[in-house]
């Protein structure tokens, strides 16, 4: 039984630990069961002592096997929902020192209120597209009583249009105790990360990343690892290796038009990353801001596909702009519960105002009737952008773009530096370089829904100028 018996290229200890996942997945090894002594193990295997003692501190860290005072190492008998325990250091936020900006974005931000710059870089709709609803009009009076409708977990009519929106869109069927009304989803990752992390502790994304853009790691002391991606979406390889080898907590990710690539992951790859998270028990987090803009059929969400191991995100800030900041978690029951006391703890209360507006805006009767309509208008957007893309199509490869509101242009020729992207602000494009997101400088984000016909010439028009100058450079 401790032996390996295939020659494999992978590191020794990193067989062992693959072998005993192994068993304890297969039920040769049971929860509870006792492993032999380390020196028994490293005999058997024929190996250090050493060699064993670092396959088992992965395990340990991974959660699969735990360290018993006087009884050695043991299967463990818990799971990850269960191990887990609030922790609420919101404090080090003010405390660390602020977060260096990036000179890029400090430029691109002075240009953003230029009339002459075009804004392709802002994550948000245009106004013009943004579905009109009309303002309830309620008393003060009937408004107070709205507020008595207000749980820990939010405003109860809110969260029941959330979970009826859930079960049609996703087949899901969750109740109120496991929906958190948040302020947008950038908080609830910020509370995910404050319950389910600890400094130090690391997390795999996709590469690239918005979440690279955003401080709340940094401040949290959580180390990011990107996972690089293929036409379907995260590679299941690479981020096996990285979860052997840098002791990963948890998945965040964005598989439906993802920010900045705009793609969407395969159902194929879906099924393989909640396979190798089950073999893992790592809780995966999925980020579906864009799910409701999607031009076709999309595949199913990963909460879909595994309702226990998925923790989901989703937001209102992306069909209605970011003033109407809300958000929401759906989680097992007992996380929901600890997220709720860590909101409360932190005072991250919402006002009943922003979510007595999100449930009009939910329930408008015209509302199914807008949503049509915009995504109507975003695949006209998208078919104008890439007929207009055919100009560049020597010089840039260009995403697809099914739903969503990004698309991702690749340099098709020599390596750009940092500095090369300068051009496009002295140009006053404002577009995403991948270096926000990545290590990698050679591709841009674009966020197509905010270009009328004239600034789409406009856009064209500077990218063929700036193109020449690139390929001079
Ligand atoms: C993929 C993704 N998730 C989350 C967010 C944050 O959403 P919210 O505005 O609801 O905080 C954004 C915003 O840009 C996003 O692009």
């Amino acid at each position: 039984m401790w032996q390996l018996t295939e020659k494999k290229s992978t590191p020794v200890y990193q067989q062992i630990i693959e072998q005993i996942i192994n068993y304890i997945q297969n039920g040769t090894l049971q929860p509870g069961d006792k492993l032999p002594a380390e020196r028994k193990l490293a005999d058997y295997y024929q190996v250090n002592r050493s060699t064993v003692v670092h396959a088992l501190d992965e395990l340990v860290s991974l959660g699969w096997v735990l360290r018993r005072q006087g009884s050695g190492t043991i299967v463990n008998e818990g799971n990850w929902g269960r191990s887990t325990t609030p922790r609420v250091d919101w404090r080090s936020l003010f405390t660390q020192e602020a977060h260096p900006k990036e000179p890029f974005l400090e430029k691109l931000q002075q240009l953003l209120n230029d009339p002459e710059a075009i804004d392709l870089y802002s994550g948000e709709l245009p106004l013009s597209l943004i579905p009109d609803f009309r303002f309830p009009s309620y008393t003060w009076e009937e408004l107070l009583l709205e507020e008595r409708k207000q749980s820990p977990l939010g405003y109860r009519p809110l969260q029941q249009v959330i979970c009826q929106r859930i079960e049609t869109e996703q087949k899901i069927k969750v109740s109120s105790n496991q929906v958190l009304i948040t302020s947008g989803a950038q908080q609830a990752m910020f509370l995910l990360l404050q319950v389910m992390l600890q400094s130090g502790d690391s997390v795999a994304i996709e590469d690239p990343s918005f979440l690279y853009s955003l401080p709340i790691f940094a401040s949290a002391g959580i180390r990011l690892y990107g996972v690089e991606m293929d036409r379907e979406g995260m590679r299941i390889d690479k981020l096996e290796q990285l979860i052997l080898t840098k002791k990963i907590k948890l998945i965040i990710l964005n598989p439906t038009f993802q920010n900045p690539t705009g793609s969407m992951m395969s159902n194929r790859r879906r099924n393989a990353l909640i396979d190798l998270s089950r073999k893992y028990q790592l809780p995966i987090v999925e980020d579906e801001v864009f799910r409701e803009m999607n031009f076709n059929e999309i595949p199913p969400s990963l909460k879909e596909l595994a309702p226990h191991q998925v923790i989901h995100l989703g937001s209102l800030s992306k069909i209605f702009g970011s003033s109407i900041k809300i958000g929401w978690i759906v989680a097992d029951q007992d996380l929901i519960q600890r997220l709720s006391e860590a909101k409360q703890m932190m005072d991250f209360s919402i006002s009943v105002f922003p979510q007595v507006i999100a449930h009009t805006a939910l329930t408008d009767s015209r509302f199914e009737h807008n949503q049509a309509v915009l995504v109507g208008t975003l695949k006209q957007l998208a078919q104008a952008f890439l007929k207009g893309a055919e100009a560049i199509a020597d010089d840039w490869e260009v995403s697809e773009i099914n739903g969503g509101i990004y698309v991702y242009l690749t340099w098709r020729h020599q390596h750009l530096t940092r500095k090369d992207w300068e051009i496009f602000l002295r140009e006053k494009l404002l577009i995403a370089p991948a270096f926000l997101f990545s290590n990698d400088t050679m591709a841009m984000r674009v966020n197509y829904t905010r270009m009328t016909k004239q600034t789409r010439e406009q856009f064209f028009a500077k990218l063929q100028t700036i193109s020449k100058e690139l390929r001079r450079s």
